[in-house]
């Protein structure tokens, strides 16, 4: 299931086949007949559609936040993050079989994957109530880059992935709302907010089963985290942090301040 949603490359399909699928196992959950875990070879690279054309970083063109046609740059960026983050929900689920985890690993990352799909298509709505859609722009061809550096480790991704780019969402997430509040845009306002309400958990299962394994393999999370963030996240962390919603999150300030310096 998790590889049929990785290699459909339309997003609204991808997404739809993404929310039938948690659909379906949350049903079989509750039934008492979970579907059987099984083993699959998720592709390198997600299939993804024709357009967006994707680009260097530094070849996306910048908009300023407060125009309209910056506000909608920045709406397509999200759509663009969110279809990113299905593909990494469904790949942590196919990649790691061969470590056993319990079935709760399953659960929270099958019920993001369909958060995923949600946020992608209320933005979605939103760009196309501006008459225009996911595609219509460039966006970032750097995303994967977090799973492809973390494809042959585990504890690695849910360093990386969860507990470093989506508590960055966390911080910069409140500002984009601000600033669609003040533009009176209030479809994207509440579609920012859903995502944001949900944004929490995934942090939270990230520091969750890291912090499991961790506890698995006698490691001292804190000291394992700075590692693992070091060697496989290019770059400092950058603060401003939201301090609160990270600690709801699970992830403690010892965890972060000291990874916004490089090691020397
Ligand atoms: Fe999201
Ligand atoms: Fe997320």
């Amino acid at each position: 299931m998790a590889v049929e949603v990785l290699t459909t490359a339309d997003g609204r399909e991808k997404t739809a086949l993404s929310r039938r699928h948690a659909a379906a196992w949350f049903a079989a959950r509750e039934a008492g007949q979970p579907i059987p875990l099984g083993h699959a070879t998720p592709p390198d690279f997600p299939a993804r559609p024709v357009t967006p054309e994707l680009l260097d970083p530094r070849d996306v063109p910048r908009r300023r936040p407060g125009s309209p046609k910056g506000r909608l740059a920045m709406l397509h960026a999200v759509a663009h993050i969110e279809l990113n983050a299905v593909d990494l929900h469904w790949d942590i689920i196919a990649r790691f079989t061969d470590v056993s985890m319990p079935i709760g690993f399953y659960d929270d990352w099958v019920k993001s994957a369909d958060e995923e799909s949600k946020h992608f298509n209320l933005i979605c709505d939103c760009l196309e109530s501006h008459d225009s859609f996911y595609g219509a722009m460039p966006a970032h061809a750097g995303m994967w880059r977090a799973a492809s550096d973390t494809a042959e480790d585990f504890m690695g991704r849910l360093a990386v992935v969860p507990m470093v780019l989506e508590a960055r969402g966390l911080d910069v997430t409140p500002g984009m709302i601000d600033l669609f509040e003040k533009a009176g845009d209030t479809g994207a306002v509440e579609a920012m907010k859903v995502i944001y309400a949900e944004e929490v958990h995934h942090v939270a299962y990230g520091s969750k089963w890291f912090h499991f394994l961790c506890g698995r393999h006698e490691e001292d999370p804190k000291e394992a985290f700075h590692t693992l963030v070091r060697r496989y996240f290019h770059g400092a962390l950058k603060p401003p942090f939201n301090e609160e919603k990270r600690a709801e999150a699970g992830l403690p300030p010892d965890f972060y301040w000291p990874l916004t310096e490089k090691a020397g």
